[in-house]
């Protein structure tokens, strides 16, 4: 008798903790819902004050005014892919039309081959547009994007050269696992299979000589361009060389979660696994989960949170679980789903037009520079949306 009556209650809770399952996630659909009516009608705000010639960054954290860039900028096509992700959801078509005209704008950058941050700029524009019109100039642009992002792999070394300025001789930087997609969905398209040998190539070196035994990055890897050997490791935006920069784990886990879907190499997926357990395993992430700027930061608790970097996980974190089973991807799923429930709180979210009509506040950019500090950022915003609408899409 007392067997059965366990048993009642184990099947009793078992119905409510199911039942629990899509009352969770329903509340979690309004929520992105009333977010992203909220992120498209802030996003209309600032269609009115960004002069035509240049695109939005961020705020000057001393005066509060709006900072903009050119489109050389590596944020540049973080505006326009915006814009074209709340088209997607509004089907509005002033957003439409506003993207459509900033893509303009960065499109003469297609022929830039001074950046490895090619990827975020054409690939989150035109690479929306082109998923969203199937426009056929926006896939010219995108293929003479990968043609000029591909000038910078170095065979030797293995990698696409980050930067061409600072003390590095062949620098590399985790974020550049990030500008990989543009050329794994190129050599879909072209059928040229040397652009996904070259994302291929760079992700296998990165994971060689990025990560510790932790599974956190480095964020500078200083390479010999001659024999491909490790020279430096370091950081420029972290709070040390040995510093887990929170962002760059954010980059790592998005660009390997990336790379599995693009090749379904398994190395790729238990790669992002590391780096998730990483992330979430960390004694001085906050309940909340959006990290501070660097996990170890000197100062911890009392220091700026980088919103961008949570938006940024929160989204791969989603596309992992996806890959995933059971536990281990719910795991990945309620992770991703409480870092958006914070990022859309007031602790992070703007109110109406304030925040220079930015979506989220408390990003960092660079704080050893001193630059971006607890504002808010174009790619901060970009992340969040996509991450609402990949929650939205998936959590049915
Ligand atoms: N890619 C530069 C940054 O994450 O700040």
């Amino acid at each position: 008798m007392k067997k059965l009556s366990f048993l009642l209650l184990c099947a009793l809770f078992a119905i409510h903790a199911t039942a629990q399952v899509p009352a969770r996630k329903k509340q979690m659909i309004a929520l992105a819902n009333k977010t992203l009516d909220f992120a498209a009608s802030q996003y209309k705000l600032m269609m009115k004050q960004v002069p035509d010639s240049v695109l939005p960054r961020t705020t000057n954290n001393k005066d509060g005014r709006l900072v903009t860039a050119k489109s050389n900028w590596w944020t540049a096509g973080f505006y326009p892919g915006t814009l074209w992700y709340l088209y997607e959801y509004t089907k509005d078509e002033t957003l439409k039309q506003e993207a459509i005209k900033r893509d303009e704008l960065i499109e003469k950058e297609k022929n830039n081959k001074g950046t490895h941050d090619l990827g975020f700029m054409m690939y989150c524009s035109f690479g929306n547009g082109y998923r969203l019109t199937k426009n056929p100039a926006y896939k010219a642009v995108l293929l003479t994007s990968a043609r000029s992002l591909s000038t910078r792999f170095n065979p030797k070394v293995g990698c696409i050269k980050s930067w061409d300025h600072g003390a590095w001789e062949f620098p590399v930087i985790i974020d550049n696992m990030m500008n990989l997609e543009l050329l794994t969905w190129a050599s879909r398209v072209s059928k040229e299979p040397s652009f996904d040998h070259i994302a291929r190539t760079h992700a296998n070196t990165t994971m060689l000589h990025h990560f510790r035994p932790d599974f956190s990055s480095y964020h500078v890897i200083g390479y010999d361009s001659t024999t491909g050997a490790v020279l430096n490791r370091n950081t420029h935006q972290g709070a040390a060389d040995s510093s887990a920069w929170a962002r760059g784990q954010a980059w790592g886990l998005y660009g390997y979660t990336m790379m599995y879907r693009e090749t379904k190499d398994k190395r790729y997926l238990d790669q992002a696994q590391h780096i998730a357990g990483f992330i979430l395993g960390h004694p001085r992430l906050p309940a909340d989960l959006i990290p501070y700027w660097d996990y170890d930061a000197p100062g911890i608790p009392n220091v700026p949170r980088d919103a961008s970097a949570g938006a940024v996980a929160a989204s791969a974190l989603l596309e992992l679980s996806r890959y995933t089973t059971g536990t281990i991807s719910a795991r990945y799923w309620n992770a991703g789903e409480k870092m958006l429930e914070s990022l859309c709180s007031p602790a992070y979210l703007a109110t109406a037009g304030e925040n220079n009509d930015f979506i989220l506040k408390h990003s960092v950019g660079s704080l050893p520079q001193n630059s971006e500090v607890d504002v808010p950022l174009t790619y901060a915003d970009y992340y969040f949306v996509e991450a609402l609408l990949r929650y939205k899409q998936w959590a049915k």
